[in-house]
């Protein structure tokens, strides 16, 4: 996964589109240059295998847990634009270390996973009231929440509006391409749609 693979990437999968051609590209520099912010830890997995050793590198446990998204989130970007209130919110770990991997936009699986702690992770279930909305879009979703509690060293450009880093805790909510790691000592138990996933690693 570096700049130097490049063009036997698109050979491998050609016909490649522009688009698909750049956005292999910025994965590929990614990849190569994680970048992590202080305190961050940061690096791409392309299998399941090598993404079960990185969780158990950075969460220094190998009895880990994994949270998928659910089915009921939406794909990045194919969502259209509806208001939600949050109907419960449980929480599924306690305070602690998680790591998250983001699928990529690459022709075969790649993840970028990092970990910025602590963090405690909420499942949210969301509903909409919305008219209009078209007939595949879920009424009620699902979604996870990393909630991060120390922002000292975050980008203030990935701050909310009028927040400065390490002024407030940040929340964000997991996409359907998202992967979450736990402890399973941190992990607080079965939670509904989210029942958590045993992880045997050789
Ligand atoms: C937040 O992180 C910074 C830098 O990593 C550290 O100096 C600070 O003590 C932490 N704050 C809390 C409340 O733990």
């Amino acid at each position: 996964m570096s700049r130097k693979s490049f063009t036997a990437i698109l050979r491998m999968f050609a016909p490649v589109s522009c688009a698909m051609a750049e956005n292999i590209l910025s994965v590929l520099d990614l990849c190569e240059h994680p970048n992590p912010a202080k305190g961050e830890k940061k690096a791409c997995a392309t299998s399941v295998e090598s993404m079960v050793e990185l969780a158990a590198f950075v969460l220094g446990t190998r009895d880990l847990r994994t949270f998928p998204s659910s089915p009921s989130v939406p794909v990045e970007g194919r969502a259209g634009s509806k208001a939600y209130r949050m109907a419960t919110v449980t929480a599924i770990t306690g305070t602690g270390d998680t790591m998250t991997c983001h699928g990529a936009a690459f022709p075969c699986k790649v993840f970028v996973c990092h970990a910025l702690v602590p963090t405690r992770v909420y499942s949210v279930a969301l509903e909409s009231d919305d008219d209009g909305v078209e007939e595949e879009e879920e009424e009620k979703v699902e979604a996870l929440v990393v909630y991060h509690l120390n922002t000292s060293e975050f980008d203030p450009e990935k701050m909310p509006p009028n927040v400065k880093p390490g002024e407030a805790p940040v929340c964000h909510f997991l996409n359907r391409d998202d992967i979450l790691w736990a402890p399973a000592a941190t992990t607080l138990g079965e939670q509904g749609a989210y029942r958590s996933r045993p992880v045997v690693a050789a």
